[in-house]
């Protein structure tokens, strides 16, 4: 089924799935929703099922060698992707995913990455998997939603499609908003504040908004919320702070290299 854009080339999603009826799903509602009406991205969702030949019109079968499970035919996924992606080598096709838990996990970079290439194919799993062989054929990429075990693909496409979807232009109202978000600057976010100024919780507990968020003075402002993103990042993601600090030591030394390039000659 096609929702959105018909048209010229806008930002295009095509969604391989036994459940067709789970998209757009929350994707119809809000910032996303609106722009898909409004034609800024499309969606294309294909039910793997009506690419099935036998008469039960099975997507499925016992995996090789034994065990639980069922696995996704590769003659059936193949027809879907041929269908859909076109072949591996074929002109536009863009990035074509297999939603896996074994796969790179799914991050600000990669969404920005999704978010320049105009088409982005995705393959959503059920039971154990898809044929391995059908991965290599098709030349898939595998994306994780991070390291758990969800019953589908599905979730993780939408979730997927949802982080690239806001970055398109045109569909947040406020661009700079983007600009300040957690992992834009390798840190989390500062925590926000709105009225009332103090507000008592339900102990009785006054709690005020930090005192330079109502001094109106920019610089400082500027400089609280980067001095918080940079306690939060340090406190909870090690593994981010310790990029953020190797880069800012990198930059650090370009600068200093810089200054002494362009620096006035020693007497
Ligand atoms: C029950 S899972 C299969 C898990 C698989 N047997 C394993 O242990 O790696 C069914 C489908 O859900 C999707 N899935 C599960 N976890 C995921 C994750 N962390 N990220 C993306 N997709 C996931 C995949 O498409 C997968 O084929």
């Amino acid at each position: 089924m096609n929702h959105g854009a018909t048209g010229p080339l806008v930002w295009t999603a095509k969604v391989l799935t036994l459940f067709p009826e789970m998209f757009p799903g929350p994707l119809g509602h809000s910032l996303a929703g609106k722009a898909l009406e409004n034609g800024v991205w499309a969606l294309e969702s294909v039910d793997i099922r009506s690419f099935a030949r036998d008469k039960h019109r099975s997507v499925d079968d016992a995996p090789f060698g034994g065990g639980a499970g069922m696995v996704m035919r590769p003659d059936v996924l193949d027809a879907a992707l041929a269908a859909t992606a076109g072949p591996p080598d074929a002109p536009g096709r863009g990035r074509a995913i297999y939603l896996s838990p074994r796969g790179r996990v799914l991050d600000q970079e990669l969404v920005k990455e999704l978010a320049a290439t105009p088409v982005v194919t995705l393959l959503c799993g059920r039971y154990e998997g898809v044929d391995e062989r059908v991965l290599d054929a098709h030349g898939l990429e595998e994306v994780s939603l991070g390291d758990f075990v969800l019953s589908g693909g599905e979730v993780a496409a939408l979730c997927l499609i949802d982080a690239v979807v806001r970055l398109l232009p045109g569909v947040m109202g406020n661009v700079t908003t983007a600009d300040e978000e957690s992992f834009e600057r390798g840190l989390l976010e500062y925590p926000h504040y709105t009225r009332p100024a103090v507000w008592t919780d339900g102990q009785g507990v006054e709690r005020s908004v930090p005192d330079v968020l109502l001094s109106g003075h920019h610089e400082k402002v500027r400089a609280w919320r980067l001095a918080e993103a940079e306690r939060i990042t340090r406190a909870r993601r090690p593994d981010l702070w310790s990029r953020y600090e190797a880069v800012r030591k990198a930059e650090g030394q370009n600068v200093g290299k810089q200054g002494r390039r362009r620096g006035p000659k020693p007497e």
